[in-house]
Protein backbone atom coordinates (compact mmCIF):
# COMPACT_ATOMS: atom_id res chain seq x y z
CA UNK A 1 0.00 0.00 0.00
CA UNK A 2 1.35 3.45 -0.92
CA UNK A 3 1.29 5.08 2.53
CA UNK A 4 4.96 4.85 2.96
CA UNK A 5 5.05 2.41 5.10
CA UNK A 6 6.39 -1.21 5.60
CA UNK A 7 9.42 -0.39 3.29
CA UNK A 8 10.50 -3.62 5.06
CA UNK A 9 8.75 -6.05 6.80
CA UNK A 10 6.98 -4.82 10.08
CA UNK A 11 8.90 -5.81 13.31
CA UNK A 12 7.12 -5.50 16.59
CA UNK A 13 4.95 -7.54 19.19
CA UNK A 14 1.09 -8.51 19.47
CA UNK A 15 -0.66 -9.86 21.91
CA UNK A 16 -2.68 -12.43 20.65
CA UNK A 17 -0.03 -15.63 20.47
CA UNK A 18 0.85 -15.83 24.38
CA UNK A 19 -2.48 -13.55 25.97
CA UNK A 20 -5.17 -14.59 23.52
CA UNK A 21 -8.11 -12.44 25.49
CA UNK A 22 -6.02 -12.40 28.87
CA UNK A 23 -4.93 -8.84 28.32
CA UNK A 24 -5.22 -5.55 29.74
CA UNK A 25 -3.13 -2.49 29.80
CA UNK A 26 -0.93 -3.94 32.40
CA UNK A 27 0.34 -6.14 30.06
CA UNK A 28 0.65 -3.86 27.17
CA UNK A 29 2.87 -1.08 28.97
CA UNK A 30 5.02 -3.80 30.64
CA UNK A 31 5.68 -5.03 27.56
CA UNK A 32 6.40 -2.32 26.20
CA UNK A 33 8.68 -1.40 28.66
CA UNK A 34 10.43 -4.60 28.21
CA UNK A 35 10.66 -3.98 24.36
CA UNK A 36 13.08 -1.28 25.50
CA UNK A 37 14.97 -2.44 28.57
CA UNK A 38 15.70 -5.74 26.71
CA UNK A 39 17.38 -3.69 23.69
CA UNK A 40 14.46 -5.37 21.41
CA UNK A 41 13.34 -2.16 20.19
CA UNK A 42 16.66 -0.95 19.35
CA UNK A 43 16.85 -4.07 17.43
CA UNK A 44 13.64 -3.14 15.21
CA UNK A 45 10.91 -4.24 18.01
CA UNK A 46 9.14 -1.12 17.60
CA UNK A 47 5.36 -2.18 17.27
CA UNK A 48 3.19 -3.20 20.43
CA UNK A 49 -0.13 -4.00 18.94
CA UNK A 50 -3.05 -4.72 21.14
CA UNK A 51 -5.14 -7.96 19.48
CA UNK A 52 -8.81 -9.16 20.28
CA UNK A 53 -10.99 -8.56 23.09
CA UNK A 54 -9.68 -4.51 23.86
CA UNK A 55 -13.08 -2.96 23.66
CA UNK A 56 -16.56 -3.24 25.39
CA UNK A 57 -19.06 -5.24 23.42
CA UNK A 58 -21.24 -2.38 22.52
CA UNK A 59 -20.38 1.50 21.38
CA UNK A 60 -21.19 4.44 22.92
CA UNK A 61 -24.34 6.33 21.92
CA UNK A 62 -22.06 8.63 19.26
CA UNK A 63 -21.46 5.13 17.36
CA UNK A 64 -18.36 5.02 19.34
CA UNK A 65 -15.99 2.40 20.17
CA UNK A 66 -15.06 1.86 23.61
CA UNK A 67 -12.39 0.82 25.48
CA UNK A 68 -13.38 -1.79 27.71
CA UNK A 69 -13.21 -0.36 31.04
CA UNK A 70 -12.35 -2.75 33.33
CA UNK A 71 -8.93 -4.00 31.89
CA UNK A 72 -7.98 -0.85 29.71
CA UNK A 73 -9.01 2.10 32.42
CA UNK A 74 -6.86 4.67 30.71
CA UNK A 75 -8.35 3.85 27.26
CA UNK A 76 -6.32 2.59 23.79
CA UNK A 77 -5.17 6.82 23.96
CA UNK A 78 -3.03 6.34 26.98
CA UNK A 79 -1.95 3.40 26.73
CA UNK A 80 -0.74 5.15 22.77
CA UNK A 81 1.00 7.86 24.78
CA UNK A 82 2.94 5.72 27.14
CA UNK A 83 3.42 3.39 24.28
CA UNK A 84 5.18 6.54 22.60
CA UNK A 85 6.60 7.91 25.23
CA UNK A 86 8.69 5.06 25.14
CA UNK A 87 9.99 5.68 21.34
CA UNK A 88 7.28 2.53 20.28
CA UNK A 89 4.64 2.56 18.11
CA UNK A 90 1.09 1.22 18.97
CA UNK A 91 -1.37 -0.92 17.03
CA UNK A 92 -4.72 -1.90 17.25
CA UNK A 93 -7.42 -4.62 15.99
CA UNK A 94 -10.61 -5.00 14.47
CA UNK A 95 -12.77 -6.90 12.06
CA UNK A 96 -14.12 -6.44 8.82
CA UNK A 97 -17.39 -7.89 10.17
CA UNK A 98 -20.22 -6.98 12.91
CA UNK A 99 -17.83 -8.81 15.93
CA UNK A 100 -14.58 -9.75 16.30
CA UNK A 101 -13.84 -13.57 16.12
CA UNK A 102 -13.93 -13.66 20.27
CA UNK A 103 -17.00 -12.05 19.64
CA UNK A 104 -16.38 -9.98 22.94
CA UNK A 105 -16.46 -7.00 20.82
CA UNK A 106 -17.92 -5.13 17.85
CA UNK A 107 -16.52 -5.28 14.20
CA UNK A 108 -15.92 -2.41 11.94
CA UNK A 109 -17.92 -3.49 9.14
CA UNK A 110 -20.37 -0.29 8.15
CA UNK A 111 -18.15 1.85 10.58
CA UNK A 112 -14.92 2.36 8.94
CA UNK A 113 -14.90 5.97 8.64
CA UNK A 114 -15.89 7.12 12.34
CA UNK A 115 -13.12 4.07 13.64
CA UNK A 116 -10.65 4.84 11.60
CA UNK A 117 -10.54 8.51 12.46
CA UNK A 118 -11.02 7.36 16.37
CA UNK A 119 -7.93 5.19 15.63
CA UNK A 120 -6.05 8.35 14.52
CA UNK A 121 -7.46 10.38 17.27
CA UNK A 122 -5.92 7.91 19.44
CA UNK A 123 -2.74 7.87 18.14
CA UNK A 124 -3.11 4.53 16.92
CA UNK A 125 0.07 3.89 13.99
CA UNK A 126 -1.31 0.08 13.20
CA UNK A 127 -4.36 -1.70 12.66
CA UNK A 128 -4.51 -5.39 12.08
CA UNK A 129 -8.57 -5.91 10.38
CA UNK A 130 -9.93 -9.54 11.32
CA UNK A 131 -12.24 -11.32 9.14
CA UNK A 132 -14.97 -13.00 11.21
CA UNK A 133 -18.93 -12.64 11.16
CA UNK A 134 -18.80 -10.88 8.12
CA UNK A 135 -21.64 -10.50 5.60
CA UNK A 136 -20.53 -12.67 3.13
CA UNK A 137 -19.21 -10.15 0.77
CA UNK A 138 -15.65 -10.70 -0.45
CA UNK A 139 -13.04 -9.45 1.31
CA UNK A 140 -12.00 -7.51 -1.50
CA UNK A 141 -15.31 -5.67 -0.79
CA UNK A 142 -14.44 -4.92 2.46
CA UNK A 143 -11.10 -4.49 2.96
CA UNK A 144 -10.52 -1.25 0.85
CA UNK A 145 -13.17 -0.15 2.60
CA UNK A 146 -10.81 0.26 5.59
CA UNK A 147 -8.15 1.02 3.56
CA UNK A 148 -9.83 4.38 2.20
CA UNK A 149 -10.71 5.28 5.36
CA UNK A 150 -7.30 4.97 7.10
CA UNK A 151 -5.82 6.76 3.98
CA UNK A 152 -7.89 10.16 5.43
CA UNK A 153 -7.73 9.65 8.88
CA UNK A 154 -5.04 11.45 9.32
CA UNK A 155 -2.19 9.56 10.37
CA UNK A 156 -0.09 7.17 8.54
CA UNK A 157 -1.04 3.47 9.62
CA UNK A 158 0.07 0.57 8.46
CA UNK A 159 -3.01 -1.47 7.48
CA UNK A 160 -2.41 -5.21 8.34
CA UNK A 161 -4.44 -7.86 6.06
CA UNK A 162 -5.96 -10.52 7.96
CA UNK A 163 -8.25 -12.51 5.95
CA UNK A 164 -6.12 -15.67 6.29
CA UNK A 165 -5.28 -16.16 2.96
CA UNK A 166 -8.95 -17.15 1.85
CA UNK A 167 -8.83 -15.27 -1.26
CA UNK A 168 -5.54 -15.22 -2.45
CA UNK A 169 -4.59 -11.91 -0.86
CA UNK A 170 -1.27 -12.04 -2.36
CA UNK A 171 -2.83 -11.01 -5.48
CA UNK A 172 -4.54 -7.76 -4.51
CA UNK A 173 -2.70 -7.01 -1.29
CA UNK A 174 -0.45 -5.10 -2.40
CA UNK A 175 -3.38 -2.27 -3.01
CA UNK A 176 -5.25 -2.54 -0.17
CA UNK A 177 -3.10 -3.41 2.60
CA UNK A 178 1.06 -3.51 3.92
CA UNK A 179 0.93 -6.97 4.64
CA UNK A 180 -1.66 -10.05 4.38
CA UNK A 181 -1.73 -12.99 6.11
CA UNK A 182 -1.01 -16.19 3.52
CA UNK A 183 -2.49 -18.68 6.49
CA UNK A 184 -4.66 -19.34 8.70
CA UNK A 185 -3.68 -19.59 12.28
CA UNK A 186 -0.37 -20.82 13.45
CA UNK A 187 -0.04 -23.01 16.93
CA UNK A 188 3.56 -23.69 18.65
CA UNK A 189 3.97 -26.60 16.84
CA UNK A 190 6.50 -27.87 14.47
CA UNK A 191 4.06 -29.03 11.83
CA UNK A 192 2.01 -26.07 12.36
CA UNK A 193 4.94 -23.57 11.68
CA UNK A 194 6.06 -25.37 8.72
CA UNK A 195 2.76 -25.78 6.90
CA UNK A 196 2.73 -21.91 7.10
CA UNK A 197 5.47 -21.23 5.81
CA UNK A 198 4.75 -23.70 3.01
CA UNK A 199 2.01 -22.36 2.31
CA UNK A 200 3.44 -18.20 2.13
CA UNK A 201 6.23 -19.70 -0.34
CA UNK A 202 3.53 -20.18 -2.78
CA UNK A 203 3.16 -16.46 -3.46
CA UNK A 204 6.89 -15.16 -2.77
CA UNK A 205 7.07 -13.31 -5.87
CA UNK A 206 4.40 -11.37 -4.88
CA UNK A 207 6.07 -9.75 -1.65
CA UNK A 208 7.94 -6.43 -2.18
CA UNK A 209 8.61 -3.24 0.10
CA UNK A 210 4.73 -1.72 0.95
CA UNK A 211 3.36 -5.34 1.26
CA UNK A 212 4.60 -8.02 2.40
CA UNK A 213 3.46 -12.07 2.75
CA UNK A 214 2.23 -13.02 6.20
CA UNK A 215 2.75 -16.27 7.66
CA UNK A 216 1.53 -15.45 10.72
CA UNK A 217 2.94 -14.29 14.18
CA UNK A 218 6.19 -16.04 15.73
CA UNK A 219 6.02 -18.38 18.66
CA UNK A 220 9.04 -18.50 19.35
CA UNK A 221 9.44 -18.86 23.55
CA UNK A 222 6.27 -19.62 23.80
CA UNK A 223 6.89 -23.34 25.19
CA UNK A 224 5.92 -26.03 22.42
CA UNK A 225 9.01 -26.57 20.15
CA UNK A 226 12.55 -27.35 20.68
CA UNK A 227 15.39 -24.48 20.40
CA UNK A 228 16.54 -25.74 17.12
CA UNK A 229 12.84 -25.75 15.73
CA UNK A 230 12.59 -22.42 16.72
CA UNK A 231 15.55 -21.39 15.44
CA UNK A 232 14.49 -22.65 12.31
CA UNK A 233 11.04 -20.71 12.61
CA UNK A 234 12.87 -17.32 12.84
CA UNK A 235 15.36 -18.63 10.39
CA UNK A 236 12.47 -19.43 8.13
CA UNK A 237 10.39 -15.86 8.54
CA UNK A 238 13.43 -13.76 8.24
CA UNK A 239 14.53 -15.36 5.14
CA UNK A 240 10.93 -15.24 3.48
CA UNK A 241 10.44 -11.86 4.74
CA UNK A 242 7.94 -12.33 6.69
CA UNK A 243 6.81 -9.56 9.59
CA UNK A 244 8.63 -10.26 12.55
CA UNK A 245 5.68 -10.03 15.30
CA UNK A 246 6.34 -11.58 18.57
CA UNK A 247 4.14 -13.20 20.06
CA UNK A 248 5.73 -14.78 23.38
CA UNK A 249 5.57 -12.51 26.96
CA UNK A 250 8.76 -10.80 26.31
CA UNK A 251 8.60 -9.46 30.26
CA UNK A 252 9.44 -13.38 31.08
CA UNK A 253 11.80 -14.83 28.12
CA UNK A 254 14.31 -17.30 28.87
CA UNK A 255 18.33 -16.33 27.49
CA UNK A 256 17.44 -19.25 24.61
CA UNK A 257 14.34 -17.34 23.70
CA UNK A 258 15.93 -14.34 23.76
CA UNK A 259 19.26 -14.87 21.80
CA UNK A 260 17.17 -16.29 18.82
CA UNK A 261 14.89 -13.09 18.73
CA UNK A 262 17.47 -10.85 18.86
CA UNK A 263 19.69 -12.63 16.12
CA UNK A 264 21.02 -9.57 14.43
CA UNK A 265 22.59 -10.87 11.40
CA UNK A 266 19.14 -12.80 10.87
CA UNK A 267 17.28 -9.84 11.77
CA UNK A 268 19.35 -8.26 8.75
CA UNK A 269 18.48 -10.57 6.15
CA UNK A 270 14.25 -10.06 7.28
CA UNK A 271 15.37 -5.84 7.12
CA UNK A 272 17.60 -5.95 3.45
CA UNK A 273 16.69 -2.78 1.86
CA UNK A 274 16.29 -5.51 -1.76
CA UNK A 275 13.38 -6.63 0.10
CA UNK A 276 13.26 -9.94 -2.17
CA UNK A 277 11.32 -12.76 -0.30
CA UNK A 278 13.62 -15.94 -0.36
CA UNK A 279 11.76 -19.22 -1.70
CA UNK A 280 11.98 -22.80 -1.31
CA UNK A 281 14.84 -23.72 -4.13
CA UNK A 282 15.42 -27.38 -3.57
CA UNK A 283 13.14 -29.79 -1.94
CA UNK A 284 13.84 -33.83 -1.62
CA UNK A 285 12.14 -35.78 1.33
CA UNK A 286 13.09 -34.80 4.29
CA UNK A 287 15.63 -32.20 3.36
CA UNK A 288 14.85 -28.08 1.87
CA UNK A 289 17.17 -25.32 0.47
CA UNK A 290 15.74 -21.91 0.91
CA UNK A 291 17.15 -19.00 -0.75
CA UNK A 292 17.07 -15.32 -2.02
CA UNK A 293 18.72 -12.34 -2.94
CA UNK A 294 20.17 -9.73 -0.87
CA UNK A 295 21.39 -6.11 -1.62
CA UNK A 296 25.04 -5.67 -2.28
CA UNK A 297 25.04 -9.03 -4.75
CA UNK A 298 24.87 -11.35 -1.59
CA UNK A 299 22.35 -14.50 -0.77
CA UNK A 300 20.57 -15.92 2.11
CA UNK A 301 20.70 -19.23 2.28
CA UNK A 302 18.81 -21.75 4.76
CA UNK A 303 19.59 -25.77 4.69
CA UNK A 304 16.31 -27.31 6.24
CA UNK A 305 16.20 -30.60 7.78
CA UNK A 306 12.45 -31.46 8.57
CA UNK A 307 13.36 -35.23 9.40
CA UNK A 308 14.18 -36.94 12.71
CA UNK A 309 17.69 -37.56 12.40
CA UNK A 310 21.14 -35.56 11.67
CA UNK A 311 21.75 -35.16 7.88
CA UNK A 312 24.60 -33.57 5.46
CA UNK A 313 22.80 -31.19 3.49
CA UNK A 314 24.22 -29.58 -0.05
CA UNK A 315 23.09 -26.64 -1.70
CA UNK A 316 24.46 -25.69 -5.43
CA UNK A 317 24.85 -22.18 -6.72
CA UNK A 318 22.64 -23.00 -9.49
CA UNK A 319 19.62 -23.19 -7.40
CA UNK A 320 20.66 -20.12 -5.80
CA UNK A 321 21.16 -18.16 -8.93
CA UNK A 322 25.22 -17.61 -8.16
CA UNK A 323 27.41 -18.51 -11.24
CA UNK A 324 28.16 -21.84 -10.80
CA UNK A 325 32.05 -20.98 -10.65
CA UNK A 326 31.81 -18.50 -8.38
CA UNK A 327 34.16 -18.55 -5.37
CA UNK A 328 32.09 -17.17 -2.63
CA UNK A 329 32.97 -16.37 1.01
CA UNK A 330 30.09 -18.04 3.78
CA UNK A 331 29.08 -15.99 7.17
CA UNK A 332 26.70 -18.09 9.58
CA UNK A 333 24.29 -16.30 10.92
CA UNK A 334 23.74 -18.45 13.74
CA UNK A 335 27.67 -19.32 14.84
CA UNK A 336 28.51 -15.45 13.83
CA UNK A 337 31.77 -17.11 12.08
CA UNK A 338 32.65 -16.40 8.63
CA UNK A 339 33.78 -19.91 7.25
CA UNK A 340 37.30 -19.87 6.46
CA UNK A 341 36.65 -22.52 3.32
CA UNK A 342 36.01 -20.54 0.05
CA UNK A 343 33.34 -22.36 -1.68
CA UNK A 344 32.93 -22.88 -5.32
CA UNK A 345 29.59 -24.34 -7.26
CA UNK A 346 28.18 -25.57 -3.85
CA UNK A 347 28.31 -25.65 -0.04
CA UNK A 348 27.62 -28.59 2.65
CA UNK A 349 26.63 -28.42 6.48
CA UNK A 350 25.37 -30.71 8.69
CA UNK A 351 22.26 -29.53 10.04
CA UNK A 352 20.09 -31.09 12.93
CA UNK A 353 16.99 -32.93 13.34
CA UNK A 354 14.04 -30.36 12.93
CA UNK A 355 16.82 -27.32 12.43
CA UNK A 356 18.27 -25.57 10.12
CA UNK A 357 21.97 -23.52 9.38
CA UNK A 358 21.96 -20.19 7.91
CA UNK A 359 23.91 -18.66 6.03
CA UNK A 360 24.85 -15.48 3.90
CA UNK A 361 26.73 -15.83 0.86
CA UNK A 362 28.93 -13.54 -0.59
CA UNK A 363 30.35 -13.93 -4.31
CA UNK A 364 33.72 -12.86 -4.21
CA UNK A 365 35.11 -13.98 -7.71
C1 LIG B 1 -8.03 -14.74 14.11
C2 LIG B 1 -6.68 -14.20 13.73
O1 LIG B 1 -6.17 -14.94 12.65
C3 LIG B 1 -5.74 -14.29 14.94
O2 LIG B 1 -4.45 -13.87 14.59
C4 LIG B 1 -6.30 -13.46 16.08
O3 LIG B 1 -6.32 -12.11 15.71
C5 LIG B 1 -7.71 -13.95 16.42
N1 LIG B 1 -8.56 -14.00 15.25
C6 LIG B 1 -8.35 -13.06 17.46
O4 LIG B 1 -9.65 -13.42 17.71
Amino acid sequence: LANGLGLTPQMGWNSWNHFQCNIDEKVIKETADALVSTGLAKLGYIYVNIDDCWAEIHRDDNGELLPRKSTFPSGIKGVADYVHSKGLKLGIYSDSGYYTCSRTMPGSLGHEERDAKTFASWGVDYLKYDNCYNDGTKPTVRYPVMTRALMKAGRPIFFSLCEWGDLHPALWGSKVGNSWRTTNDIADNWTSMISRIDANDVYADYARPGGWNDPDMLEVGNGGMTNDEYVAHFSLWAISKAPLILGCDVRNMTKETFKIISNKEVIAVNQDRLGVQGKKVRMEGDIENWAGPLSGYRFALVLLNLGPVRRSITSLWEDIGIPENSVVVARDVWEHKTLKTRFVGNLTATVPSHGCKMFVLKPIA
